[in-house]
């Protein structure tokens, strides 16, 4: 094969395995099965794909920290749900964040993200799909999420979870693909989370880069001062 052809083909491959992980229908079982799969070679399939999510939400969550949360950086705690092999980590490290814990369903995706060294305690085999029993109410300052709300992974209520799990005040920062923005319920799902009083009016760039196929929404989230109710 020349250099050419060999190039296209990896490119090939890549896009279907992203296209594969979109068919798994929210099942914890095959989706933590699909990852175990796909654990060694996923950085370099989406870098392929120029994949620029983690780098978005990470500067958002920067341009947040400045504009509104007290204290050093350093100190702002972050969960990244659904950290995978820890892309997002490695992008808040670089900007100066130090207190970043994370979880993903895929217990393979979490030994990756442990190697990045940016990560003060990850979790493997929690489901996002299902209440986040192991983080208390209000325990982190922001939570961040990307490439989670996607097409086959994680539902649209997973939202409440990660509100709950965020300080009255701090921020949620999620991406979606437009696909998924387009095909679920997750302008609903923030609509009655702040109808409901659970966050404050939000923010959304819109169709912002995100994988050379598909451009993504970049939510962010403000939890309200006094959030009514946190379990809806
Ligand atoms: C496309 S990857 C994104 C990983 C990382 N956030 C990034 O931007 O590179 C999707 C990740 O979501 C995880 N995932 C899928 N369903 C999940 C669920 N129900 N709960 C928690 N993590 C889930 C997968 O294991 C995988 O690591």
């Amino acid at each position: 094969m020349n250099t050419l052809t060999e190039q296209t083909a990896l490119e090939e491959a890549a896009q279907k395995r992203i296209k594969e992980s979109h068919s798994l229908n929210g099942d914890a079982d095959r989706l933590a099965k699909y990852y175990r799969g796909w654990a060694d070679s996923y950085e370099l399939d989406v870098e392929r794909e120029q994949y620029c999510g983690p780098v978005i939400v990470a500067e958002l969550t920067g341009a947040l920290q400045a504009a509104y949360v007290d204290g050093p950086r350093a100190a702002t705690t972050i969960l990244d749900a659904g950290c995978g092999t820890g892309l997002v980590g490695m992008e808040l490290e670089r900007l100066g964040f130090r207190s970043i814990d994370g979880f993903d369903l895929s217990e393979a995706m979490v030994e990756k993200a442990v190697e990045t060294g940016s990560y003060r305690h990850v979790q493997g085999d929690v489901d996002l799909n299902s209440s986040l029993t192991c983080y208390p109410d209000a325990s982190y300052d922001m939570t961040v999420c990307c490439g989670v709300f996607t097409l086959g992974h994680v539902r649209p209520d997973g939202l409440r979870e990660l509100a709950r799990v965020t300080r009255p005040k701090g921020f949620v920062i999620v991406s979606t693909r437009k696909s998924y923005a387009e095909a679920t319920s997750f302008e609903d799902e923030v609509l009655s989370l702040q109808q409901a009083g659970v966050f404050v009016p939000v923010q959304c760039l819109n169709d912002g880069r995100y994988l050379e196929e598909e451009d993504a929404h970049y939510w962010a989230l403000r939890v309200a001062e006094k959030p009514k109710e946190r379990r809806l």
